[in-house]
């Protein structure tokens, strides 16, 4: 069994500029897709065990996503500022937020 970590491929200098600063801008101009095929960026996997729930993420999460954005505005709990949020990691198989996130909706109306 090869184990890969996607997380370092992810944050790697030679591969992305600024590699730990949340830019999702960077991809607006790149050639770089996430089908698998591309293996600097693998969030469903590669190969025969690519993720089989990727027509479905594709479709729904710009659209859920977008849904949540237009509707509401967002806020940290306890009006914590952003700069504030701890952005800790607890390390894993896969890693996560030592805390996690919680956001606040507040309609827009
Ligand atoms: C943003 C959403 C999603 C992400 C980032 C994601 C990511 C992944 C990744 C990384 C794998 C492992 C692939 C590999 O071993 O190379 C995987 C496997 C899998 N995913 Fe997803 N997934 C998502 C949504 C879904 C959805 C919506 C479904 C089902 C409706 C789904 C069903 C599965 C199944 C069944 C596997 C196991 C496939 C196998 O081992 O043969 N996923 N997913």
């Amino acid at each position: 069994m090869v184990m890969v970590n996607v997380w370092a491929i992810g944050r790697d200098g030679r591969v992305w500029k600024n590699p730990n600063c949340f830019e999702p801008e960077r991809f607006l101009e790149s050639q770089i897709g996430f089908k698998g095929r591309d293996f600097e960026l693998l969030p469903f996997g590669a190969g025969r065990r690519i993720c089989p729930g990727l027509p479905l993420a594709d479709r729904m999460v710009p659209l859920i996503l977008g849904a949540l954005l237009h509707r509401f505005d967002w806020e940290i709990e306890d009006g914590m500022k952003a700069e504030a949020l701890n952005m800790e990691e607890k390390f894993g198989l896969t890693l996560q937020k030592a805390l996690p996130l919680r956001a606040v909706p507040v309609s827009v109306s």
